[in-house]
């Protein structure tokens, strides 16, 4: 991870792997039964996509969308059992298609959204919406020191205008860096692009109202 951090710092967004507590917390929508749909965007070096694998124990279907080939063959090794695709996280909808797939019940992010340009955000947001199936969740998860940043603050008030429901999680303080929960439900139907949808309930995601966790 901090190999290809070096080489391409905003396409990575972290010098490591999600810790066991993250991965735990941003896998908790995982459904327990039945054969469902599991999308993991920017798996990195794979330390959420295990902990998917264990839980689906070879139930539905698991992918996992990596835009970087050498994270994605790597992990094609280590994951046997998952659908490591190396592509973009926005070309989901397609993705989805070709493998006979119409919805995802759960999409789960490792992306470094803080690094995206407004452009990518929306975009990558919006195919996240429109493949989740209803009553699917979305779950993600923003780094604690940068969550002032604009274009976190930005990714946030996307959040809020693509889906109805946006509940922060925990703060995960024992990873590197501490990392702050979100999972989204309930995607809006789409507004056109530059028409914003004010969000009617106020974000309470700020560090100071964050509890710490394990
Ligand atoms: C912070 S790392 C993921 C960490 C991962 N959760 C782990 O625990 O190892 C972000 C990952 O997103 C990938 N990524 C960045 N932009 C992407 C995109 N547009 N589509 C798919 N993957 C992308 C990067 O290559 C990188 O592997």
């Amino acid at each position: 991870m901090l190999r290809e951090f070096l080489r391409s710092p905003a396409d990575i967004g972290a010098v490591a792997p999600s810790s066991p507590r993250l991965a735990e917390a941003i896998t908790a929508p995982v459904p327990e039964l039945g054969d469902p749909v599991v999308v993991e965007l920017g798996p990195g070096t794979g330390a959420v996509t295990s902990i998917i694998e264990e839980q689906l124990s070879g139930r539905g279907h698991q992918l996992a969308v990596e835009a970087n080939p050498r994270l994605a063959d790597q992990l094609r090794w280590r994951c046997r059992m998952v659908d490591v695709i190396d592509a973009d996280a926005s070309t989901l909808p397609q993705l989805l298609h070709e493998r006979g797939l119409d919805k995802a019940d759960v999409v789960v992010s490792g992306l470094p959204w803080a690094s995206f340009s407004h452009d990518v955000q929306h975009e990558i947001l919006s195919a996240v919406s429109r493949v989740l199936a209803p009553g699917g969740a979305f779950t993600t998860f923003g780094y604690v020191h940068a969550l002032r940043l604009a274009s976190a603050l930005r990714f946030r008030q996307l959040l809020h205008t693509t889906f109805e429901e946006v509940v922060p999680g925990r703060t995960v303080w024992r990873n590197l860096p501490p990392a702050l929960v979100y999972h989204a439900r309930r995607p809006r139907t789409p507004a056109p692009r530059g028409m914003a949808v004010v969000p009617s309930r106020r974000c309470p995601e700020s560090v100071s109202e964050a509890k710490p966790v394990g």
